[in-house]
C-alpha cells in the first residue's frame, strides 16, 4: 500500500497577527498558513519580540537553545512555542533580535543593526529547517530573504524555498561591510547575487536563490518588471521571471465576517444591510461626527506615502465641502499626522484618530459606506477586500492588487466573481475628488447601490482557491526532486 505523507512546511515571517503586526504582512502570515493547514503540515516561525504578550498566548520555552555563530560571534537563541487556534507557532528569541520596543525601529526609522537582527533571524530559520527537515521553506519579505541563500549553499539541505514579495519597496539594503559580518563570502557580492550599487541587498538573495518567487497579486507580478514599480530591481526580476508568479491574497472569512463579528455593535449580513446603520450611529457618537444620513467615507491604513496620503490630504478640503462625513484612522509618519490633525480641526465633518486597534477597525468597516484607497502602488491590499466583505463600497486607484480585486462599478455584472467599486487611475487629488463625488452621487440611488454592495458581500474573498495555488506550487517544486 502507498502511504501518503503530507508535505511539511515552515512558514517564516517577521510579523504574524495577533502576536505582532505593523501591516498586511501580519494578516497574511496569520491567514495563509491556516488555509494551507488542511493540505500541508505547516508550522509558522517568527521572532519573539519583547512586545509580544507571552502570557496571553501561553507562549512557553521549548527547552531548545542554539548558539548561532555568525562570522565568529556566537548568538544565543532559544525556541519558544504555542498553539493558537489549532496552529503551531515557533518563536525565536535572541537578545539582539527580540529585546527592542519596536519590531523594526521607531516610526519612520529602522534600527541601525537591522541587517544583523534579521540576518540572525534568517540563520535561526535555517537552523529550524535542519532540525525538523521541512520539505518546503516559505519565506516572506526581506527580513527572511537571506535564508534562501543559506539553504542554497548548504549541500546537506534539499528543502525547497518559496519567497513571497509583499512589498518590493523594502529590500533590506545595507552597507557592503555587512556581507562579511553576516558570514557571507565575497563570492556573493556580484550583480547576479547580493551586490546593489555598492551595497548589499538582502531581497536579491531570495530572488536569486529561492526556487520560486511569488508576489501577492497577478497584476503586481507584472508591474514589478517595469521601471515604474520595480524599485530598481526590475532588470534583476526580469532575469528571474521564469520563477515569478502572482497569487492574489485572500482574507480569513471567519475573522472578517459581519454576521459573526463580536467586535460589532450590531451584526449583519447581505440580507440585513440596514443594520450597518446601528453600527454607524455608535461610530458617529464615538468620533463626534454628526448626521447619520450623510454617507461616511473612511480611510484606514498606515500613514505612509504608499497609501496615497499626499493625494488624500490634498483632496480633503475639496472632499469635505460635500455633505458627507470623513473618518481617518491609522498610524505612521509624523508629518501626515500633523496635517490630518490640522484638517480635522478645520472641518467639522472630518474626524481623525491616530492609532491602530483591530476591534475598532472592524467597527469602522461595519459603519462606513465607502472606503478610500488612493494608493500610489499596492502589491495586493487587504482593506478593499475587508470593505467589500462588510458591505462598504471601495474607492480605489487602479494599481496592483486593487486592479485584480475591484472592477469599475460602471461595468457591474451580477455574474462576476469579482467585486466592484469606484476606480480612478490618475495619481492626483483631482482624480480622487472626482471619484468621491461620483460615489457620493451614486449613494442616493439606493436600489442599484445596494445591489452592488450585496454582490460584493457574496464574492468569494477567502483563501480557498488561492491557498490551493500555493499548495500546487509546493507540490510541483517537490515533484521536481524525484
Ligand atoms: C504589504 C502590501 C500590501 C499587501 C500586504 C500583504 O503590506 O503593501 O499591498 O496586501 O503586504 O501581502
Amino acid at each position: 500500500m502507498r502511504s501518503i505523507k503530507p508535505i511539511t512546511a515552515l512558514f517564516a515571517s517577521s510579523e504574524v497577527f495577533p502576536f505582532a503586526k505593523s501591516g498586511g504582512l501580519a494578516d497574511v502570515s496569520y491567514s495563509l498558513p491556516r488555509a494551507l493547514s488542511s493540505m500541508v503540515a505547516i508550522t509558522v516561525a517568527m521572532p519573539l519580540y519583547r512586545t509580544i504578550d507571552r502570557e496571553k498566548y501561553s507562549i512557553k520555552p521549548l527547552g531548545i537553545s542554539a548558539e548561532i555563530n555568525i562570522s565568529g560571534t556566537p548568538h544565543h537563541t532559544e525556541l519558544y512555542g504555542c498553539e493558537y487556534q489549532g496552529m503551531e507557532y515557533i518563536f525565536i528569541h535572541s537578545p539582539v533580535l527580540s529585546e527592542r520596543d519596536y519590531l523594526y525601529g521607531p516610526p519612520g526609522e529602522g534600527y541601525v543593526d537591522n541587517a544583523l537582527r534579521f540576518g540572525l533571524f534568517s540563520y535561526a530559520i535555517v537552523d529550524l529547517v535542519k532540525r525538523y527537515r521541512f520539505d518546503v521553506l516559505h519565506l516572506n519579505d526581506w527580513q527572511t530573504a537571506l535564508s534562501a541563500l543559506l539553504v542554497h549553499r548548504d549541500p546537506d539541505l534539499n528543502t525547497k524555498t518559496v519567497f513571497t514579495i509583499h512589498n518590493l519597496a523594502y529590500q533590506g539594503i545595507f552597507d557592503h561591510h555587512m556581507l562579511g559580518a553576516l558570514g557571507i563570502s565575497d563570492e556573493y557580492f556580484t550583480m547576479g547575487t547580493l551586490e546593489y550599487y555598492g551595497n548589499i541587498n538582502l531581497m536579491k538573495a531570495a530572488i536569486a536563490f529561492a526556487d520560486k518567487v511569488t508576489t501577492v497579486s497577478p497584476q503586481y507580478a507584472k508591474e514589478i518588471l517595469t521601471p515604474e514599480y520595480g524599485n530598481g530591481l526590475e532588470g534583476f526580476l526580469q532575469s528571474h521571471s521564469d520563477k515569478l508568479v502572482g497569487i492574489l491574497n485572500g482574507i480569513d472569512s471567519t475573522h472578517f465576517s459581519p454576521k459573526d463579528d463580536k467586535a460589532l455593535v450590531k451584526r449583519y449580513d447581505s440580507k440585513s444591510l440596514s443594520n450597518k446603520k446601528v453600527n454607524k450611529k455608535a461610530c458617529l457618537k464615538e468620533t463626534g461626527l454628526q448626521d447619520i444620513e450623510r454617507p461616511l467615507f473612511v480611510f484606514i491604513g498606515r500613514l505612509v506615502a504608499q497609501k496615497g496620503l499626499d493625494i488624500l490630504i490634498d483632496a480633503l478640503d475639496d472632499i469635505a465641502s460635500l455633505p458627507i462625513n470623513i473618518l481617518i484612522r491609522g498610524e505612521g509618519e509624523e508629518h501626515y499626522r500633523s496635517e490630518l490633525k490640522r484638517l480635522a480641526a478645520k472641518h467639522e465633518n472630518i474626524s481623525f484618530i491616530y492609532g491602530y486597534d483591530e476591534a475598532i477597525s472592524h467597527r469602522i468597516y461595519a459603519s462606513a459606506d465607502f472606503l478610500m484607497m488612493p494608493s500610489l502602488y499596492e502589491p495586493c491590499g487587504l482593506n478593499q477586500l475587508i470593505a467589500m466583505r462588510y458591505g462598504t463600497m471601495p474607492i480605489v486607484r487602479s494599481t496592483g492588487g486593487l486592479i485584480d480585486s475591484v472592477l469599475p462599478i460602471e461595468e457591474y455584472d451580477a455574474s462576476s466573481t469579482t467585486g466592484h467599486g469606484f476606480v480612478f487611475s490618475q495619481e492626483t487629488s483631482d482624480a480622487l475628488s472626482l471619484s468621491v463625488t461620483k460615489a457620493f452621487e451614486s449613494y442616493a440611488k439606493k436600489r442599484s447601490f445596494n445591489k452592488v454592495l450585496r454582490h460584493n458581500m457574496q464574492v468569494d474573498l477567502s483563501w480557498g482557491d488561492r491557498a490551493k495555488q500555493y499548495f500546487e506550487l509546493y507540490t510541483t517544486l517537490l515533484s521536481k526532486t524525484v
